[in-house]
């Protein structure tokens, strides 16, 4: 067996103690994951893409399996049932041929529907209705005991490292190749070509649909488009982009400057870099992650009067919510088998951790502990629709601002290890 397998049965078994203690607490003989199903689209025979239901891929690492119920009971084997009909239109569902697949009774069954249970009390997770879950005699999605299993998703597992590690090694591939697609005078549809012939992964695999964003595009947080012409002047990339590994996701952003970028650019990206790599040596246990959000906006304020868009001082930038207008998201997230992972505005006991109220999209709000893998993806970019309310400061240099406009702005983001000896950082640092 491989270093990597006997991590998985190890993290199989963990999963197993943690269930077993998880349902006892809430008073139930066992719950039944569901895996989900596409959506179809309104009045089609098509289906939109697939992730399955995160606490299922966290016991199978299978992403793309759809119409499965997992069974777990403390003490019983779990039972794996595939919907895989007899069917010349698709190839069945499979399993691959991998020792993991030896820990679960595999069952294949012809009809969507979930199995039945056994006699008990059951709980049936994922996206099932209370009718579905009544007729099974079971309860839907128990608020009290999903709460419980998010938070056995917050500390990774050896092996969800290391499967976090290798989806960042692959991902890494991809940048490379979007890089040389942009020097290359691609378009943002090639360079997104470019990008998933490097990861080697369909685009419905990925973890989220790629960022690639050209010139003032990378001013657009959650770009959604691939320009398929380059466009005249090469100013800028950001490329926000994943892959899968067993399950398991990468979340990396780069940006770069082109040739036709202005002389101030490039130094702001290295800015940034530089503002990110410091922020990831604060990663700690004990720190709140808020304090690291808030010292990114202490960092950016420092930029932004380094770099002469702002005349005035670091604080009082920081003071005039000027950096929020910079930098609207949040330092960061947790990070696992979904890309905004789970239980990341709760504490350990699954009290509620909102955000600040100055800082409202902050998906991380707890203290920091070993074992978690967090983003760290500090950002600055010139959004006319945020500075718009910020047009009578007189101390921005409007003129410096508005030059940068067309180079749409930056992000840096790498996927990080907290743990008792310092920051892991899986993401590899050639770029
Ligand atoms: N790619 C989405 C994010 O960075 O959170
Ligand atoms: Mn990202
Ligand atoms: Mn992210």
């Amino acid at each position: 067996m491989t270093e990597s397998e006997r991590q998985q049965h190890d993290h199989l078994d963990v999963l197993m103690q943690a269930y077993t203690e998880a349902l006892a607490a809430h008073g139930v003989d066992g719950v039944l994951l569901y895996s989900g199903r596409p959506a179809r689209h309104f009045g089609d025979d098509q289906d939109t893409s697939f992730a399955a239901y995160g606490h299922f891929v966290h016991w199978t690492g299978q992403a793309q399996l759809a119409h499965s119920w997992l069974l777990i009971r403390p003490g019983v084997q779990p039972t794996l049932t595939l919907h895989a009909p007899a069917d010349f239109w698709h190839l069945p569902a499979r399993l691959p041929e991998e020792p993991w697949v030896e820990r679960f009774r595999v069952e294949a069954r012809e009809s969507p529907e979930p199995p039945p249970l056994p006699p008990g009390r059951f709980a049936v997770l994922g996206d099932v209705t209370n009718d579905l879950a009544q007729a099974l005699g079971a309860e839907a999605n128990p608020p009290g005991l999903v709460a419980a299993l998010d938070e056995l998703r917050v500390r990774k597992s050896d092996y969800e490292v290391s499967c976090l590690r290798e989806a960042n090694r692959r991902a890494m591939a991809g940048h490379r190749a979007a890089r040389e697609a942009f020097e290359a005078g691609g378009a943002e549809f090639d360079i997104q070509l470019a990008y998933l012939s490097g990861v080697r992964q369909r685009e419905s695999e990925l973890p989220y649909p790629n960022i690639v964003g050209l010139n003032a595009h990378g001013g657009v947080l959650h770009y959604q488009h691939y320009d398929t012409a380059p466009p005249a002047a090469r100013r800028s990339l950001l490329v926000d982009a994943g892959r899968r590994y067993r399950g398991y996701c990468a979340d990396i952003t780069r940006t770069w400057a082109g040739g036709d970028a202005t002389p101030e650019f490039a130094p702001l990206i290295e800015g940034v870099t530089a503002l990110q790599q410091r922020l990831i040596t604060d990663l700690a246990p004990g720190v709140s992650y808020v304090a690291l959000h808030e010292r990114m906006h202490e960092g950016l304020a420092a930029l932004l009067v380094a770099h002469g868009l702002v005349d005035a001082s670091a604080e009082a930038v920081l003071a005039s919510g000027l950096t929020r207008a910079f930098c609207p998201h949040g330092l960061g997230h947790l990070l696992g088998v979904q890309v905004h992972d789970v239980g990341g505005r709760v504490d350990a006991r699954g009290q509620p951790q909102p955000p600040p109220a100055e800082h409202p999209v902050l998906r991380l709000t707890r203290e920091l502990e070993a074992g978690m893998v967090v983003t760290m993806e500090p950002g600055l970019y010139i959004i006319p629709m945020l500075l718009e309310a910020h047009r009578h400061r007189p101390e921005v240099n409007w003129g410096r601002v508005e030059h940068l406009a067309d180079h749409g702005g930056i992000r840096i983001e790498d996927n990080v290890l907290v743990t008792a000896d310092g920051p892991d950082n899986l993401t590899p640092r050639e770029h």
